[in-house]
């Protein structure tokens, strides 16, 4: 038979130069990609094109939950596909509903809206604020300096980082920044087009920042007394990965006044789908039906597939206790990341973080650190810890982020300080 499409050829292994070659040719250059070309894993390890297995503290940017080919998230995706992988949301179906369900049990008294990413997440809390406010013409989202909120127009306007605007110009309007965990300035700055206020709980690509329980409470009765929004984007930091659903929940724990603090709007992704790419965002019931039929939609949102994958995800950090285990391995790790710091003080300035969403900001020019010097220190002690074996996230000028599945073993715990301490020793030579 004739061959109309030849078909590729086979990447075999030991082709990592094929498979940059491919993406220089073919994928838009909009990532500054690390020299590492990945081809499968196991729990909380990633092997790469070579065969050389790396430990994940980096869970690909605090998606994999549950970590790399769980065999319950196998399995729900077999067991689905099998009955029905997607229908339109012009339909019901079970696990959307039971989905929802399970986010307002965790959360509280509201309603739930999927989509297929936390910017989309975030696109509709933006939406829902603008409903909110559209009969008094008010329409301003207040976030804050330093925060992440996605990478669509809205996204990039609504992000209090000049990086990601540039170039983009001009902003979509109504959005406007703030100093993070600075009640005073939030309060100075809301006018009377204010709608919405919107922080993420633990700031992620800033730097792991989380906020103070002041703030959060300050900012709760700021809203009620306003008459604006409070909106959280636990996109990073929620699923348990702060040792709690919620990020807030972990931060005003023991705080009075805390056990009844709720926001308005919560979006969320990554660590929901467990790798399935999905997002959601749920909406507190006196707002919960603001965005009637006909308002905003989505075709792939919360489809059959994507909802049964969430529910094993939820399912089997319940089973396996994983709430405590983000709590418990985080601690140990954080104690692990203090000591280094109080080791090597010339090296490490400072440990942030809550849970299994850790930061370990590096001390400005350290200055036997190899590699390129047009990159920043953070990228180029990635590449170390990935010529160490170790996978970890790259935030801001300085700063390491550890955001590693929420089944960590106490071994895994272990290896990776090792490899920490080793490469951090190297550097305080
Ligand atoms: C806090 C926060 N919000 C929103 C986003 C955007 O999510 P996505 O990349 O799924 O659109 C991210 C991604 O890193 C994030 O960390």
């Amino acid at each position: 038979m004739k061959e109309i499409v030849p078909a590729p050829p086979p990447i075999v292994r030991n082709q990592f130069e094929t498979i940059r070659e491919l993406f220089t040719k073919n994928v838009v250059p909009s990532y500054g990609r690390f020299e590492l070309a990945l081809s499968h894993g196991d729990g909380s390890y990633l092997f790469d094109v070579n065969g050389r297995r790396y430990l994940d503290l980096g869970g690909g940017i605090a998606v994999c939950a549950l970590g790399h080919a769980h065999p319950a998230i196998t399995a729900a995706l077999v067991e689905q596909s099998k009955q029905v992988v997607h229908v339109s949301n012009l339909y019901y179906h079970e696990p959307q509903g039971r989905l929802a369900q399970a986010l307002v049990e965790l959360i509280g008294p509201g309603k739930c809206f999927f989509g297929n990413s936390g910017a989309e997440a975030n696109e509709g809390l933006f939406k829902l604020a603008r409903k909110f406010g559209h009969e008094e013409g008010r329409f301003e989202i207040i976030t804050t300096l330093n925060s992440f909120h996605g990478r669509t127009l809205a996204g990039i306007a609504a992000t209090g980082q000049d990086k990601v605007k540039q170039g983009f110009e001009p902003m979509m309007p109504g959005f406007r920044h703030v100093p993070f965990n600075d009640l005073a300035a939030m309060r100075n700055a809301i006018s009377p087009a204010t709608a919405a206020i919107l922080v993420e709980g633990i700031q992620g690509e800033g730097g792991v920042t989380p906020a103070t329980p002041e703030y959060l409470l300050g900012l709760r009765a700021l809203c009620d007394e306003r008459q604006l929004l409070l909106l959280m984007d636990s996109v990073q930091c929620g699923h348990f990965r702060s040792g709690r659903f919620q990020s807030y929940h972990r931060i005003l724990e023991g705080v009075p006044g805390g056990d009844t603090f709720l926001p308005d709007g919560i979006s969320m992704a990554k660590s929901l789908g467990g790798g399935f790419p999905m997002g959601a965002f749920w909406v507190r019931s006196p707002y919960a039906d603001l965005l009637s039929a006909g308002t905003h939609g989505t075709t792939y949102g919360g489809s059959p597939l994507a909802c049964a994958v969430a529910l094993k995800v939820l399912a089997v950090i319940q089973q396996e206790q994983l709430e405590a285990n983000a709590r418990s391995a985080g601690e140990f790790l954080r104690t692990g990341l203090d000591r280094l710091a109080r080791m090597y003080p010339g090296v490490i300035r400072n440990v942030r973080g809550l849970g299994l969403m850790l930061g370990l900001e590096f001390a400005a020019g350290i200055p036997n650190l190899p590699g390129d010097s047009n990159k920043t220190q953070a990228v180029r002690l990635t590449n170390l810890m990935h010529a160490a074996g170790l996978l970890v996230i790259p935030a801001g000028a300085n700063i390491l982020r550890l955001l590693p599945a929420l089944n960590l073993t106490r071994g895994e715990a272990e290896e990776g300080l090792r490899v920490l301490e080793t490469v951090v020793a190297r550097l305080a030579e």
